[in-house]
């Protein structure tokens, strides 16, 4: 199974989880709900993960690494807000029936208010941390679930929100903006399918899909806390398996997301950041993100490199 008992009550039992990237064709001959994605949607779904934070950031060492402009994309930084835990991935009826001698496949987008309201609610509390900018993606235009999405923004903007600038967008045209004028962007609220597709966007705009960590995270308990799960936004890479090429800074990255948002300790997550720019900035690179066209490091080359900074700046 790809999601034992004992890993639940780990995973429930401790303050965070950090998680590797799932998934690789040695599984492609198992069913669905024995492979490693089922075990990753499950975690979502029990632990209730509802608020997927996926920032894309660009690194200015990193600008010739994105297929964009280096000007498009200089100082990006943008944060997509996916709700994580309903919509077509979770919504009945779903599955692939015999109707009138042939196949037909169901799947089922569907939202509860409650569940676009509260990930609308986180949305617009980072948006106020941060520019104050709210973009909303949908699609009112065809979809049911679209015009109950844009209702709910349009109600807690009205009621909490008043002071954020809320935007809604079709998420075509939030697709085609994201590659013409990335910047125009500060969060980005959008449901589970829209942001799955718009987040791998978002990464490769910011030309360096290797380093781009993520939190995903439950309702608050008693105390306030909201469990967390961290996790780079780059797949398994399948290919590169065991090589010791893979780069680790999203994984690292996404440690460090785990000091801020988990573990009461800002101060060394943004070390950690602190130390990853720098190793970029002396021109260290991992195979992925080798603009510079000399001898890629390691993947564990790169971590001692960073652990080795973060030794400097800690005697500073
Ligand atoms: C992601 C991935 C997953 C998803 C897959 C592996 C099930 O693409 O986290 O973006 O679709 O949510
Ligand atoms: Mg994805």
């Amino acid at each position: 199974t790809p999601w034992a008992a004992e890993t639940i009550r780990k995973a429930k039992d401790a303050d965070a989880v950090l998680l590797g990237a799932v998934g690789g064709p040695k599984f492609d001959n198992l069913s669905r709900d024995m492979r490693p994605e089922a075990g990753l949607l499950n975690l979502r779904k029990e632990l209730d993960l509802f608020a997927n934070l996926r920032p894309a950031t660009t690194f200015d060492s990193l600008l010739e690494a994105s297929s964009l402009k280096a000007e498009v994309i200089k100082g990006l930084d943008i944060l997509i807000v996916r709700e994580l835990t309903s919509g077509i991935y979770f919504g009945q009826p779903r599955g692939i029936n015999n109707e009138e001698n042939e196949r037909v496949a169901v799947d089922t987008q569907k939202y509860k208010e409650h569940e676009i309201s509260r990930v609308a609610e986180i949305a617009f509390e980072l948006a106020q941390k941060r520019g104050g900018v709210l973009h909303s993606v949908d699609k009112e235009n065809v979809m049911a679930t679209g015009i109950l999405w844009r209702d709910v923004l349009t109600k807690l903007h009205r009621d909490k929100y008043k002071h954020i600038q809320l935007h809604h967008m079709y998420v075509d045209n939030c697709a085609m903006q994201l590659v013409r004028e990335p910047k125009q962007f500060d969060v980005i609220v959008t449901d589970n399918m829209f942001g799955d597709i718009l987040s791998d966007c978002a990464s490769m705009v910011t030309g360096s899909l290797g380093m781009l960590p993520s939190a995903s995270l439950g309702a608050p308990d008693q105390n306030g806390r909201r469990f967390a799960v961290y996790e780079p936004v780059h797949g398994s890479a399948p290919d590169i398996a065991g090589m010791n090429v893979a780069n680790p800074l999203a994984a690292i990255l996404s440690f460090a997301l785990m000091l801020e948002h988990s573990l009461d300790m800002a101060d060394d997550g943004s070390l950690i950041r602190r130390a990853v720019r720098a190793v970029l900035d002396n021109g260290l690179r991992t195979a992925d993100i080798n603009e510079l066209g000399k001898e890629p490091l390691s993947t564990s080359a790169m971590g001692d490199a960073l652990l080795e900074k973060l030794k400097r700046m800690d005697e500073e």
